[in-house]
């Protein structure tokens, strides 16, 4: 069985001020009627999946849980940290739970981000079906995309030869996780790389003996905390000390970068990460000047500019490619190109408390 494993603790900052720390992304309808952790966990229902296990910080519980229910998914657990260490621990802790349920051999976890849009969700199961086998015989296997611009947001995969027992897949010749923006140029132009699209899929034990062999401490930190969790109907809620004292580290950087055992398979299934306001630009429904307009907005003499007002009119006049997000308590205005610079407001707003 393929058990879905949703991470949903991160706080989405290049989407203030609409994403907030107290309530992300995943939580928001912002592309679409649901909001994007009920699109991840919809996507995998009625496929053959066992039901999914989320891994979200203990804040944010009821969210979950609610929201999960209103789309009618009944969750297998939802695993609640403390504080946020990053997806490395959160999928060990997710691998630990399932081996701790009794998985079998062959059982394998499908992580994925709660915050991503799929537009084709057939050509995704598809792309999960062909990385099963090689996934049962050890594989840590990715999802690969194919790249249209130099992205420093994203880890990018070099693929190596077709595996000879699994075809469909093939050997990762090298990962490299969030490169600078030359590098990531040359990437782009050498027309070898895929970016990772954040999701995996592999056997709880494959995972843990990679990890181990990378960063003990995380998995040493991560069993400590399972052992003095408790549980509450579906949650269950890590031991907070042995959890905050686990090293912070990523999937990518932590096993992906240095493992043997990494394989692609190529995912064309109109994958995005809604990261930044640029990208919801990107994908939003545009008028004849290019502009996205969300609520009570008037542009006059605006070309592709993406504006929302959850409060109020928002008029713009003689922009281009602006962003302007109102919201109850707060303005952004900026330009797509410094779309990712968001995130340097809200480590301000962070650091001055
Ligand atoms: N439970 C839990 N705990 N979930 C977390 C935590 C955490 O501490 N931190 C992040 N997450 C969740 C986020 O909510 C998101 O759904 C997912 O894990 C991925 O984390 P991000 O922080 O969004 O990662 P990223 O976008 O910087 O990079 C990853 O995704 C890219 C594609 O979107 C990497 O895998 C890149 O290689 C990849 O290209
Ligand atoms: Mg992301």
């Amino acid at each position: 069985q393929i058990t879905p494993v949703v991470l949903s603790g991160g706080s989405g900052s290049r989407l203030w001020p609409l994403s907030r720390a107290d309530y992300p992304k995943q939580f928001i309808p912002v592309a679409g009627e649901l909001s994007l952790i009920q699109q991840t966990v919809l996507r995998t229902v009625g496929a053959g999946f066992a039901s999914p296990l989320v891994v979200c910080n203990e804040e944010h519980r009821f969210v979950v849980a609610e929201q999960l229910r209103a789309v009618d998914v009944a969750p297998r657990d939802i695993l609640l940290e403390p504080v946020g260490r990053n997806t490395g621990p959160a999928a060990a802790i997710a691998a630990l739970h399932l081996q701790e349920a009794g998985a079998a051999a062959e059982d394998l976890m499908l992580v994925m981000p709660s915050d991503h849009v799929m537009a084709d969700v057939p050509a995704f199961l598809q792309a999960v079906i062909a990385a099963t086998p090689a996934a049962r015989d050890g594989a840590l296997v990715t999802f690969g995309v194919t790249p249209d611009r130099a992205e420093t947001g994203y880890g990018y995969i070099e693929a190596g030869d077709a595996m000879s027992l699994h075809p469909d897949v093939c050997a990762v010749a090298r990962f490299v996780e969030k490169p600078e923006a030359a590098r990531a140029e040359q990437f782009l132009a050498g027309g070898r790389h895929l970016w990772n699209s954040g999701i995996f899929l592999f056997s709880p034990q494959a995972y843990l003996d990679e990890l181990e062999a990378a960063a003990p401490a995380v998995v040493a930190a991560c069993r400590a905390a399972l052992a003095g969790s408790t549980r509450d109907l579906t949650f269950r809620r890590l031991a907070a000390e042995p959890f905050t004292d686990c090293p912070a580290t990523s999937i990518d950087y932590a096993v992906m970068e240095r493992t043997r055992r990494a394989a692609v398979v190529p995912l064309a299934a109109g994958w995005d990460d809604l990261g930044a306001w640029s990208a919801l630009w990107q994908l939003g429904e545009k008028d004849t000047a290019g502009n996205v307009a969300r609520g009570d907005v008037l542009l006059h003499d605006t070309r592709g500019a993406y504006v929302r007002s959850d409060r109020g009119l928002v008029a713009v006049a003689g922009l281009t490619d602006v962003v302007v997000v109102a919201t109850d308590d707060a303005v952004l205005v900026t330009d797509r190109s410094h779309a990712q610079e968001v995130k340097a407001v809200v480590d301000r707003l962070t650091a001055a408390g």
